[in-house]
C-alpha cells in the first residue's frame, strides 16, 4: 500500500466509530444518493439484485438501497480502504441482518447462497484479482460475489480514487451485462475546494470535485453506455476552518455495461 493510501486509511479508521453520529448532514446525502441509484435499476429483475459498493464507509447508502422492493435487492457487497470504517459497516450489518431474522445473534451472514444483507470487505482495488483476494480472506469467501454484480454505486468516494479511469475499467469488469454503475460526487465550481477544508486536503485526491462531462468520460471511456448526469443534492455547509458558509451540489452519472 502507498504512503498516500495510509494517509487516506487512517483517517477514516479514527473517524469510523463515530463517524454517522457526528456526521448527521450525511443522511440526507445518502437518503438522495439510494434514491438515485434505484430509480437506474431495472425495473423487470425477476431476481433480488446483488450489488457492491466502492468506499462503503459504514453503511449509510448500502442500508438504505437494501430497502428497495422494486426492484428487490437481496445483497450488497462492501469495499472499503479503511479496517474502521470495515469493522463498523460489519456490526451494522449484523444489527440488521439479526432484526430481519436472517442470522443467529453474532454472526453478520447466512452461509446461504447468494447471502441476503449486506457485508464488508477491506480492499483496495488496483486490479483485476484484488477484490477475488480480499474475499477468499474472509470466512465467507463460499457465499460472497466477486463479480457479475447488477449494480456498483460509488458516494462521495470518486474524489478519493487516484487513477480513476483504470477505476472505471474495473468497475466494468465487475459488472453483469445490463449492470449499472452510479457514481455521486461533489461538482467542480470555483470555490468546491472547500468542500475539504485546509486542514484535511492533504489526503484526498481530486479536491475540486467533478464536472458532470468529467464523470461522463470517465464512464464513457470505459466502455459504459446509456451514460446519463443529473444533479442529486444541492446543500449549504460552513467551513471549519473559515466559518464561510457556502453551496455544494451533488451530481451524479450513472452507466450501463451492454
Ligand atoms: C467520504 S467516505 C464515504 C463513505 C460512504 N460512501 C458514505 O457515503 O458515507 C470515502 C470512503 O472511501 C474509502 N476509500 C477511499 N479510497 C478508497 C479506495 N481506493 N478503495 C476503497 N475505498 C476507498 C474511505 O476509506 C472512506 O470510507
Amino acid at each position: 500500500m502507498s504512503a498516500q493510501a495510509d494517509k487516506r486509511t487512517t483517517r477514516f479508521d479514527a473517524e469510523a466509530a463515530s463517524y454517522d453520529a457526528s456526521k448527521p448532514y450525511l443522511l440526507p446525502w445518502a437518503d438522495e444518493a439510494a434514491k438515485t441509484l434505484v430509480s437506474y435499476l431495472p425495473k423487470t429483475s425477476q431476481q433480488p439484485l446483488i450489488g457492491m459498493e466502492l468506499g462503503c464507509g459504514t453503511g449509510l447508502v448500502s442500508q438504505r438501497v437494501l430497502k428497495s422492493t422494486n426492484p428487490p435487492v437481496a445483497f450488497i457487497l462492501g469495499v472499503d480502504a479503511s479496517e474502521g470504517m470495515i469493522t463498523a459497516f460489519n456490526a451494522k450489518a449484523a444489527a440488521l441482518a439479526e432484526d430481519n431474522g436472517l442470522v443467529s445473534p453474532g454472526s453478520p451472514l447466512t452461509l446461504e447462497s447468494p447471502p441476503r444483507g449486506m457485508y464488508a470487505v477491506y480492499c483496495m482495488i488496483e486490479d483485476d484479482s484484488s477484490l477475488r483476494q480480499s474475499v477468499a480472506a474472509t470466512p465467507f469467501a463460499d457465499v460472497l460475489p466477486t463479480q457479475d454484480f447488477d449494480f456498483v454505486v460509488s458516494h462521495i468516494t470518486w474524489h478519493h480514487i487516484r487513477d480513476l479511469n483504470a477505476m472505471a475499467k474495473h468497475i466494468w469488469r465487475l459488472l453483469k451485462p445490463g449492470g449499472v454503475f452510479l457514481i455521486v460526487d461533489y461538482e467542480k465550481t470555483s470555490d468546491s475546494i472547500e468542500f475539504h477544508p485546509p486542514s484535511g486536503r492533504s489526503e484526498v485526491e481530486h479536491l475540486w470535485g467533478f464536472s458532470k462531462d468529467d464523470l461522463r468520460g470517465h464512464l464513457e471511456g470505459a466502455g459504459f453506455v446509456h451514460v446519463e448526469t443529473r444533479d442529486v443534492l444541492t446543500f449549504e455547509r460552513t467551513g471549519k476552518d473559515d466559518g464561510v458558509t457556502r453551496k455544494f451540489t451533488f451530481i451524479g452519472a450513472k452507466g450501463v455495461k451492454e
